[in-house]
């Protein structure tokens, strides 16, 4: 498959992308290489990688907690001391080798150790696959809310093996096509009908496709001025129910997929309210996340509290919440007011 190409890196894909890989260690010459992983990259892919990578440099493996909840500064700590404890310098790399909480922390780690070593990213999840590991988004949580630190940095590259999604349960492969529908929904909507129709075949063209239209986005405005804010598609309120399912002691941690699912039913359910987006088309969102995830209850009491996680959303400017909403698929709308009358009618949308 043929290489991507984004603004100072490429995104290979496989065969290619492991020579591609070899390539780029031999010419940069590194003194070390860290391989960050986690207890599940580490059991089930960094097997399969391992024999793929031909150098004769120090190789180190930092294995940390797998989770959303291990997305924080003290594993970041963990990190920066184990790097230190084994002599990386400046001139060391560091691979990721794992979902999004590895590529994003691990970019984030690297970027910031002795101001900055250089990383590759090898997501090993749909997720990763599709949207963290590409675009140059490192960083990490602050208590449950998502992503609130961290830096815009590039990887030198990254590599897509879709072998490594045959390591992962149907939830993690779900949660993943969350993302594969915002692009859908926002860019192109022939990926949704390829969603529909579903087979494993497909999932490589699924891949690749998502990867295009990130990049397409990201470089026309790397640093989310506008347009990349449609990336957030989904993300608002997402984001928000994510965050309190995390910090709720009675409810089940959602996958992120699971919970931006939930977030594109209701900014549908929103933008048929304040935009052009039809009854039908919302409806038809609605049938397509509720056909893939289980539904999630979300309870009356529960309102309140998701709404307060909505004013830490990174995209808020002045205190003002700013929504990207759909005019129609494929049409959207940046920076949208939303009122909480509006919030809370989409919550009972999707609930009813
Ligand atoms: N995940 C959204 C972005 O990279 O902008």
């Amino acid at each position: 498959m043929e290489s991507i190409k984004s603004s100072t890196y490429f995104v290979h894909f496989k065969e290619n992308g492991y020579k591609e890989l070899n390539n780029c260690i031999a010419d940069k010459k590194y003194s070390s290489i860290f391989i960050l992983v986690d207890e599940n990259s580490m059991e089930h892919c960094y097997p399969k990688f391992m024999p793929q990578l031909h150098t004769d440099i120090r190789i180190e493996v930092i294995e940390i907690e797998s989770g959303e909840e291990h997305k924080n500064l003290e594993t970041c700590s963990g990190i920066w001391h184990a790097l230190t404890e084994l002599e990386a310098d400046r001139n060391s790399l560091l691979i990721t080798l794992g979902g999004g909480v590895i590529t994003d922390m691990g970019g984030f780690v690297a970027s910031t150790y002795k101001r900055g070593i250089n990383f590759i990213n090898i997501p090993t999840t749909l997720l990763s696959m599709v949207d963290a590991s590409v675009g140059g988004k490192t960083g990490i949580d602050l208590g449950t809310l998502k992503n609130q630190i961290g830096l815009f940095s590039n990887p030198q590259m990254v590599l897509v093996d879709d072998d490594y999604l045959m390591t992962l349960n149907e939830r993690e492969i779900r949660s993943g096509m969350a993302e594969i529908i915002k692009y859908g929904l926002t860019r192109d909507f022939k990926l949704i009908d390829q969603i529909k129709y579903f087979n494993n075949l497909k999932i490589k063209s699924l891949i690749k496709r998502s990867i295009q239209i990130k990049n397409e986005v990201v470089l026309e405005d790397p640093k989310e001025k506008g347009l990349r804010k449609i990336l957030n598609f989904g993300h608002t309120i997402g984001h928000a129910i994510e965050s309190y399912f995390l910090d709720s002691n009675e409810k089940e941690s959602l996958k992120h997929g699971e919970a931006i699912a939930i977030g594109m039913v209701c900014e549908s359910y929103i933008s048929s309210q304040l935009l052009s987006l039809t009854p039908e088309k919302t409806q038809e969102v609605k049938e397509l996340i509720n056909f893939l995830f289980d539904k999630v209850i979300i309870s009356k009491e529960d309102y309140a509290s998701i709404l307060s996680y909505l004013k830490h959303d990174k995209k808020n400017i002045a205190g003002k919440i700013n929504f990207v909403l759909l005019n129609d698929f494929e049409d959207f709308q940046l920076d949208c007011s939303v009122t909480k009358e509006l919030m809370i009618e989409s919550f009972e949308y999707y609930s009813a």
